[in-house]
């Protein structure tokens, strides 16, 4: 079996953070989304995997390179425009051929991974497996209507849901997929859906199986769900420390501290991680923090918070939680007159004031 991720598209529900750098490589206590999903690709054995990639082209192969660090082999397929998840497969039939293949959308997160759900489909004679998730909020997703154990129809984001049973976004084709990705037609907002193709596939009368997921699955592509998948991941985590903590700091809980990261006259209170050469000093770090790499925290307080790398906090009054903050983002007191904020925001920032 072959692996196809979709890493491209326009993530437009992360912005300002997509206006500079692809979604896939937001950091989940500290390690790029995308690279949880190659992760499981090859746990499941499947090391051919080909990445379709959009305007970030540049950033997602600087961080993912051949692959073989990962034990894989990487094809990159350049998507021109985002045409849609479909359009990502129709794109790839050269890369997968007639094999059969996993594919994972390059922002979804799933715990306990694909193993037994690739076995599953490996030792059936389905055309495609799709894995269906219980969400308490349907109408926001692809949703299945299911008849006993069959599927019989897919509806995207519909207004009245037949059910609660979300499709995640890992999905498991044969070659009959490209008939599905060649014969429909672009929806009302321009993009080939996955929901029509497999849609197609069952309408044609192939054997579409539908497991239901019990562990826990995340598309990041919000903030909330992205500090939500740090939460979980954080805490799996035991504590390790690599870098330097003075005598007058105090780790309490799961605390990581990677190499070269250095904590100063601080409280760490777990599940938290420190990147590497980051420095915290005099401030406190809460629950469910990831500071990434390269940062500095003086002076302040952080909770619930993704920080990305080269990020400056010093010397603020209140504490930061449930903040997803990019990276060479500088937050400072302003300490001169008249008193006031002093915002240099990007388009499509959010600030919650005080
Ligand atoms: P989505 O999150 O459905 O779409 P998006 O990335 O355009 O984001 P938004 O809805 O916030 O604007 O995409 C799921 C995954 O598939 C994600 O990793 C991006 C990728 N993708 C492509 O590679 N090509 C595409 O044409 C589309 C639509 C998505």
């Amino acid at each position: 079996m072959k692996g196809l991720i979709l890493a491209g598209g326009k993530g437009t529900r992360l912005r300002p953070l997509t206006y500079t750098g692809a979604k896939q490589l937001v950091p989940v206590a500290n390690k790029p989304v995308l690279f949880y999903a190659i992760e499981d690709l090859v746990d499941a054995d499947i090391r051919d995997i080909g990445i379709v990639v959009g305007n970030t082209a540049d950033q997602i192969m600087a961080a993912v390179g051949d692959g073989s660090r990962f034990g894989a082999r990487v094809t990159y397929i350049q998507q021109d425009q985002p045409l849609g998840i479909a359009h990502g497969v129709k794109i790839a039939e050269p890369f997968i051929g007639r094999e059969r293949f996993v594919l994972f959308l390059g922002d979804n997160f799933i715990r306990d991974g694909i193993v037994p759900l690739v076995d599953r489909f490996r030792a059936e004679d389905s055309h495609s497996l799709i894995i269906l998730k219980w969400v308490p909020n349907p109408q926001d997703f692809g949703v299945a209507e299911v008849l006993g154990d069959r599927v019989v129809r897919l509806v995207e984001k519909p207004r009245e849901p037949k059910s609660n049973l979300a499709v995640i976004g890992i999905y498991m084709f044969d070659h009959h997929v490209f008939q599905a990705v060649n014969a429909i037609k672009p929806s009302a907002r321009g993009e080939l859906e996955i929901t029509e193709t497999i849609q197609y596939l069952i309408d044609g009368g192939l054997k579409v199986a539908a497991p239901e997921l019990t562990g826990w699955w995340i598309d990041t592509g919000k903030m909330e769900d992205m500090l939500e998948a740090n939460r979980l991941i954080l805490e799996t985590f035991d504590t390790r420390v690599l870098g330097k903590v003075d005598a007058d700091s105090r780790l309490d809980g799961k605390v990581v501290i990677e190499r070269g990261a250095e904590v100063i006259r601080s409280v760490i209170r777990g599940p938290v991680i420190i990147g590497e050469r980051t420095r915290i000093v005099d401030s406190f770090i809460g629950p469910f923090s990831s500071i990434y790499h390269d940062c500095l925290v003086t002076n302040s307080e952080v909770e619930h918070s993704i920080v990305l790398e080269n990020s400056v906090i010093r010397d603020l009054d209140h504490r930061i939680a449930d903040s997803l903050i990019g990276r060479n983002v500088e937050i400072n007191r302003s300490p001169c007159k008249p008193k006031s904020y002093r915002l240099m925001l990007g388009d499509h920032s959010k600030v919650g004031l005080l």
